[in-house]
């Protein structure tokens, strides 16, 4: 088991699913206007890097067919228990930002705070997959956190030659974490793609892209 794949599964083996307060979770601040402005009632949408669900649950009550992968396999545990618990219906599988296990196109793709746990390298692997399974209509909304996040812990990390701080101590060990630059994500995701590049209160970078 890849290193970073043992990380986020040993997160998700904390989650004591009989006591955890679901509600507590709740989905990310821009998904709602995202839904708005963006989607069509009823859209098939795909949840990458679900975790544990939190947004995957607010898409599912605004009636979206929704799917999620993720990594780690106990996320997805916990987004079938969550979506089992509020009568949710929804499609949750294990798979990977470059290989996810679905054919469908999806109307809109959500990512967020996820895409930055990849290598550099791979998130650009990534991309052309993510966009396999877009809809020629079809938008993506994704976040990246502020480049200075994990500044405290950097001396934990060791730095790939793409930037890329990998964990190799502490308690994030095993945990990748690219501190984007802004023209990273645009060549990343192609400024012509870009719909909109926004920065939230705590600098997190908000994208809406083609
Ligand atoms: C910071 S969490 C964000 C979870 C969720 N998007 C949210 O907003 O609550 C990052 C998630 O990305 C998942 N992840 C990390 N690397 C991944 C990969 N290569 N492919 C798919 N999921 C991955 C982790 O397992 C984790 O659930």
């Amino acid at each position: 088991m890849c290193e970073s794949k043992k990380y986020w599964e040993s997160c998700f083996e904390k989650v004591d699913l009989e006591t955890y307060d679901f509600s507590k979770s709740k989905s990310y601040p821009f998904l709602a206007n995202f839904c708005e402005n963006y989607l069509e009632k009823g859209d098939k949408v795909l949840d990458l890097g679900c975790g544990g669900g939190r947004n995957s649950h607010y898409l599912a009550q605004q009636g979206y067919d929704v799917y999620g992968i993720d990594i780690a396999m106990g996320a997805i545990d916990v987004c079938k228990f969550r979506f089992e618990r509020y009568n949710l219906s929804g499609t949750f599988k294990q798979g990977t930002f470059d290989d996810i296990p679905f054919t469908d196109e999806f109307g809109g793709i959500v990512c967020i705070a996820a895409l930055d746990h990849v290598t550099f390298h791979d998130a650009q692997e990534s991309i052309h997959e993510v966009r396999r399974v877009l809809s020629e209509d079809g938008v993506i909304l994704m976040t990246f956190d502020p480049p200075g996040t994990d500044e405290d812990i950097i001396d934990d990390a060791e730095i790939l030659p793409d930037g890329t701080l990998k964990f190799v101590r502490g308690k994030q060990k095993g945990m990748l974490f690219h501190r984007y630059k802004d023209k990273e994500i645009k060549s990343l995701l192609g400024e012509k793609n870009i719909i909109l590049f926004d920065y939230t209160e705590n600098g997190t970078r908000m994208i809406i892209s083609r």
